[in-house]
């Protein structure tokens, strides 16, 4: 029996007044069953000639039919309407004034090996959705061939109004950093603040309302296989993000009738098509393919108490695997308030070139390795064998700190979407006026101590 936390529940505002959170259930990847009228799941069978309640039988499938049972992932959903049930698509151009899009498009600049940074993306001054404000930033691999990432931004100030949205390219990942979201899906609502991440499965539909308003933030697209927790290895059976911290909602449902719109990301593509009532209709699911969510401020942060910085994998919250062993498609790392407390050593994560390319975000306070210029809602791209490391400010004061007490970083969080292929960013990051030019003058002043005779 899952444990029903409702410690969790973000009191928000629902400015539509439209589907309201009914508490969640902890734990990661589990078997959940969860109903919002009471006698909805079919007992000992998932699909009986007719379902309790005049509902639909219908299974949501993550992973193929046949992995193996460890991999397994999908669940099975009894709704008003099967999800069959909607218009014809047609190809969808959002509405901003920006020109911002979201998209695949990875091949159409060469891929400069020069470090990026990028100041945050400014918030429309017009009515703009969580749709209609995604940004794509950079990608690897692709939807069509289910390997690699895309990675978006969203800068947004109105709620989504009878529409809802799906990708069937990938499961997505998203960093909120400036306003909450409420995320209404068909298994049930997430609310989800600033230092939290929400992950919608490939295909789940939902609708985001903004209860505060102007809002900002990042997506990770995942197009391969689903995130998980990382294996701990000598740490143990616990640290780093705990699974029962993982939320996923109970079931909630609508039964709302209009002339509404569903708006589809398929092979790179947006697509929309008219449907003519809510589907946010599923009154009872249950199975292990679901939406979670997670508060990063449980990580269970773990670190040198010797000497010496580790690799920044002992901060991975999720990872997504790729073909070959211990080489993820991609990770989600996260740098939160710790202390520092090793001896003799360089404090701060050291200068390195990485097989790896890694994305950054700050959602609070400052980043350690840099002293200025990583602005909350900023990112920044350190692609395959791009050197970096602490800015020059950073690395002085960190070689002349007093080792003999520890040092705390507080008020903080900032996080990598790190992939194993080279991220390549779209032409409007690469010719966004928010992009930062000068960046790599934040290492300028790294000077030349060596004295061959001292
Ligand atoms: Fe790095």
């Amino acid at each position: 029996m899952n444990k029903r936390e409702n410690d969790n529940v973000v009191a928000i505002l629902h400015p539509t007044g439209e589907l309201r959170s009914a508490g969640y259930l902890s734990g990661f990847g589990n078997e959940f069953a969860t109903e919002a009228i009471e006698g909805t799941l079919p007992v000992g069978q998932n699909s009986p000639q007719r379902v309790a309640y005049g509902l639909y039988a219908e299974q949501l499938s993550g992973t193929a039919f046949t992995a193996p049972r460890g991999e397994n992932r999908r669940s099975w959903l009894y709704r008003i309407r099967p999800a069959a049930v909607h218009g014809t698509f047609s190809p969808y151009r959002q509405a901003n004034a920006s020109g911002a899009s979201l998209h695949e498009r990875f091949d159409e600049a060469a891929v400069s090996p020069d470090q990026m940074r990028w100041d945050p993306l400014p918030i429309p001054e017009t009515p703009v959705d969580f749709v209609d404000g995604l940004y794509t930033m950079a990608g690897n691999g692709g939807s069509a061939a289910q390997h690699g990432v895309g990675i978006h931004l969203y800068a947004a100030n109105a709620s989504m109004d009878g529409r809802w949205f799906y990708s069937a390219d990938g499961e997505w990942l998203v960093v909120p950093q400036q306003g909450r979201l409420v995320i209404a899906t068909e298994l049930g609502v997430l609310e989800v603040m600033p230092q939290e991440i929400a992950v919608i499965p490939r295909g789940v539909r939902f609708s985001v309302a903004l209860p505060d308003g102007p809002s900002r933030g990042y997506v990770c697209e995942n197009y391969g296989a689903m995130m998980r927790l990382p294996d701990l290895g000598p740490i143990g059976a616990n640290g780093l993000a705990n699974p029962r911290d993982f939320l996923t909602p109970c079931a909630a449902y609508e039964d709302r009738e209009g002339d509404f719109e569903l708006v589809a990301k398929f092979q790179g593509h947006l697509w929309r098509a008219g449907i003519g009532h809510s589907p946010l209709d599923v009154v009872g699911w249950h199975g292990n393919y679901a939406p979670y969510k997670y508060d990063l401020r449980r990580f269970n942060t773990i670190g040198s108490i010797s000497f010496d910085h580790p690799d920044p994998s002992i901060f991975t919250v999720l990872t997504a695997p790729s073909d070959t062993p211990g080489t993820a498609n991609m990770d989600f790392a996260i740098f939160p308030p710790r202390w520092l407390v090793a001896q003799h050593t360089f404090r701060p994560p050291w200068f390195h070139r990485n097989v790896a390319s890694e994305f950054m975000g700050l959602v609070h306070g400052a980043y350690d390795a840099k002293a200025e210029g990583f602005a909350p809602g900023g990112c920044s791209l350190h692609n395959c064998m791009s050197g970096h490391g602490p800015d020059a400010a950073t690395f002085e004061k960190a070689s002349g700190a007093d080792l003999s007490k520890p040092d705390v970083i507080t008020d903080t969080m900032a996080f990598m979407f790190e992939t194993r292929a080279v991220l390549r960013p779209t032409v409007q990051a690469i010719e966004a006026g928010h992009r930062q030019r000068d960046y790599q003058a934040c290492w300028a002043g790294l000077r030349k101590h060596f004295d061959a005779g001292n």
